[in-house]
Formats: structure tokens, C-alpha cells, sequence
């Protein structure tokens, strides 16, 4: 199925079929950006960039990939400079903005949002992540990273670790590597645990997986993919405080555990991977981080009808 036109919104709307197509086309951008830099192949479009959560990474690449591609990006890189901070309803935003681009990347905090912006509008909408709900470029460069860093996406381990509850991440992890023949460990605290509704998905799917609280479970695992305790998802500051420090995943705990165990983790970090974890060859975090422009240039030039 091609891909123009469509948008993306979550991960489980995409085949394994289409996964592949992603990757593939992947690679040819990772080509283009590091033999030529820039192309024109989206010379005559423009992109909004609309961030209405706080962002380095998707957001950052997203403008990388737009500017790489010769397109032009317009940006919200603040909600308060945004006319959402007056009341405008997402739809209205949407609505507003397709007057103005070809494709709109947008992140804001309701679950679910993205989709209402895609329902509002006709031009493709890619979700960089809606609350609590998905992130699904996340996913699938994480799963550009695994294959980079795996040599396959087949019949692998991988323990996800941290907050699984609000962590989008995690969820569109699971759907996203599905079709692959993945074995899942669920590690978090009981209140951070992966919602029921991901884990019916994985019934639903065959998907074998495992919950616990410990990370030594995590340890013998292919993919070990940390994460960070959400402060902002928290209605109550001392919650947070009592769950922040629940894993540091340190140099000794890697070396306990499966040989070549990869770890990954979507960034930002604040002190659950130990900086003496970074200088290992299988620490994959940052290599991960820089595979998200190579990710984002294929979607966008997918979604806009040009690969
Ligand atoms: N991984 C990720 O989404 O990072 P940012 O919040 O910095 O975009």
C-alpha cells in the first residue's frame, strides 16, 4: 500500500509489510544524508513542526530531516506561543495550519490528539507523540536502531524498563516489533506497569512476555530498553518522588548481564543509565538518538508521495 498521503498516528496501524518499506526506505536516506547532505527531493513542499510538549530530539530531527530533504519547515516550538494557550481547540489549529503546509508533525499532551488533528485535516499528520498514548517515529526508529545494531528485528528478547505506564514509547515499542516474533520482560514498579490495554494487544498477538520488578530479570534479554520515570505524567509530586530512583542501570549490572546485550534507552535520560554505561560499544542510546533524522526524512518523504 503506498504510502502518500497517509498518516501516521500509531504503530499499530502499520503492517509488517509496511514496516519493512519503512526501513528500506530508511536506509536510502541514511545514503543520501551521509554521501550527499542535502537533496532536493522535497524542494517544492513545506512541513509544520508543531510542538506543543517540550522536545529536543523528534522535534530537532524532524526540522534536520525537513531542511535535508529541501523542504521548508515552519515551527510551534513552545505552547505558550502557540494560540492553544488562548483556548483554540486542536482541530481548529489543524484546520488552520493545512492552509498553510503539505504535512504536519505535531506533538501535544492528550492522548489521542493526533488523531483528532488528522481527522480535521487532509493533509498527512505524523504524530510526534500524543501524551500518554504513542510515539510511533520513536518506534520505528528504535527499530532501525535494532536492526542496525542486531543485524535482524526477528525473535529477539527485549526488556523494557521504567515507566511503562506513561512511557509512549513502550507502547508503540510493542506494537511496532509484533509482526517480528519479539519475547517482551515488562520491568517496572507495580504503579508504573505496562497498561492492560498494550498487554491484550500482545495476547491478541501471541506475544510472549513476562512482568516483574526487578531489573536483574531484564538483564538476560537481547535489547535492554531503558527508560525514564516521567515527572511530568505525575499528578502528585510525591508519588514521583518515591518511584524516581526505582532503576540506575550501571556498568556492573550490564556486565552481568546476556553477552551483548544492547542497551537502548529514547533520551532524554536523567539518572537511570549511569554515565559509566556510556563508553561500552553495546551502549546504542546515542547512535539511536542520531538514527532518528535518517527515520523521519524516509516518513516524510513517503507520506508526501515521493519514495
Ligand atoms: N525521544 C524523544 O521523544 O525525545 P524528545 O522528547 O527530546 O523529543
Amino acid at each position: 500500500m503506498s504510502f502518500k498521503g497517509r498518516d501516521i498516528l500509531t504503530t499499530e496501524d502499520l503492517s509488517k509489510d509496511d514496516i519493512l518499506e519503512i526501513m528500506k526506505v530508511t536506509e536510502g536516506m541514511e545514503k543520501i544524508f551521509k554521501e550527499k547532505h542535502i537533496s532536493d527531493l522535497l524542494s517544492d513542499k513545506m512541513v509544520a513542526v508543531v510542538f506543543l510538549e517540550p522536545s529536543t530530539r523528534t522535534r530537532l530531527s524532524f526540522e534536520t530531516a525537513v531542511h535535508r530533504l529541501g523542504a521548508r519547515p515552519i515551527t510551534i516550538a513552545d505552547a505558550r506561543s502557540s494560540s492553544a494557550q488562548k483556548g483554540e481547540s486542536l482541530a481548529d489549529t489543524a484546520r488552520t495550519i493545512e492552509g498553510y503546509v503539505d504535512c504536519i508533525v505535531i506533538r501535544q499532551p492528550v492522548k489521542g490528539g493526533a488523531k483528532i488533528a488528522a481527522d480535521a485535516v487532509n493533509v498527512p499528520v505524523i504524530n510526534g507523540g500524543d501524551g500518554a498514548g504513542q510515539h510511533p517515529t520513536q518506534a520505528l526508529l528504535d527499530l532501525y536502531t535494532i536492526k542496525k545494531e542486531k543485524g535482524r528485528l526477528d525473535s529477539l528478547k527485549v526488556a523494557m524498563v521504567g515507566d511503562l505506564k506513561f512511557g509512549r514509547t513502550v507502547h508503540s515499542l510493542s506494537y511496532a516489533l509484533a509482526p517480528f516474533n519479539p519475547e517482551y520482560i515488562y520491568c517496572a514498579p507495580e504503579e508504573l506497569q505496562i497498561p492492560e490495554g498494550i498487554l491484550s494487544g500482545m495476547k491478541q498477538r501471541s506475544i510472549k512476555y513476562q512482568l516483574s520488578s526487578d531489573i536483574n530479570d531484564a538483564l538476560d534479554a537481547d535489547i535492554l530498553y531503558m527508560t525514564r520515570i516521567q515527572k511530568e505524567r505525575f499528578n502528585n509530586i510525591e508519588d514521583y518522588e518515591k518511584l524516581k530512583g526505582s532503576y540506575v542501570l550501571t556498568r556492573g549490572l550490564v556486565n552481568k548481564g546476556r553477552k551483548g546485550i544492547t542497551i537502548m534507552h529514547p533520551l532524554p535520560r536523567v539518572n537511570e543509565i549511569a554515565a559509566d554505561v556510556d563508553d561500552l560499544p553495546n551502549a546504542a542510546y546515542f547512535r539511536q538518538a542520531h538514527n532518528g533524522v535518517y527515520l523521519r526524512m524516509a516518513l516524510l518523504a513517503m507520506v508526501l508521495g515521493r519514495a
